[in-house]
């Protein structure tokens, strides 16, 4: 397993594995995933504006990502909002933690100050390793999700000072 800087030429199997953590409804905001043209969107402009996209790469296919991209407003961009996911198969392999690590170092060069999250209440496993790399509960958004008529309250986690 690797970890990668983003590249358009991953865009396709960043795609593949974004949508199969969203198909599995629990974790993600999206139970489809995204078009291509909507990834090559996103990854152009990360690469475009060198904000932090990793992939893990194992045989040469993303089986996890993690990003975090500076919010767009004048007084809010020293903070970047947070995104991950492990392809089922490779979780709990320490692959979430070593992403982590490198989007939060790139971040930290690219002059974030503030790291920003939203996790599910019932996602234990993400806040455990949010929390072991420092970030803080800082809200509820009660019932904040809703899919198939079932609410869900939605965790706001911080890191600061990174
Ligand atoms: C949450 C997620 C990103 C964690 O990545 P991961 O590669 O599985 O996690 P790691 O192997 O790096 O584990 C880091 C820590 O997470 C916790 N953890 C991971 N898997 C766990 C499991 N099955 N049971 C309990 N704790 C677990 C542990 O605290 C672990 O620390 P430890 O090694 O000290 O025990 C991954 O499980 C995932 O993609 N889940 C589905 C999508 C998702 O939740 N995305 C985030 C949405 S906010």
């Amino acid at each position: 397993m690797k970890i990668e800087y983003a590249a358009i030429e991953k865009c396709k199997s960043f795609r593949e594995a974004v949508k199969s953590v969203c198909e599995e409804e629990k974790y993600l905001a999206n139970t489809t995933g995204f078009t291509e043209e909507q990834t090559k969107d996103f990854v152009e402009k990360i690469v475009a504006n060198h904000y932090s996209q990793f992939y893990a790469i194992e045989n040469d296919k993303v089986i996890g990502w993690c990003d975090i991209i500076p919010r767009d407003q004048e007084l809010h961009k020293h903070a970047g909002v947070l995104g991950m996911g492990i392809v089922a198969g490779f979780r709990n392999k320490g692959i979430g933690w070593q992403l982590l690590q490198a989007a939060i170092n790139h971040a930290r060069s690219n002059g974030i100050e503030r790291i920003e999250l939203e996790v599910y209440a019932g996602n234990r496993i993400a806040q455990k390793l949010y929390k072991k790399v420092g970030f803080k509960k800082e809200g509820v958004k009660r019932k904040g999700k809703k899919l198939n008529g079932k609410y869900e309250d939605v965790i706001i986690m911080g890191l600061i000072n990174i």
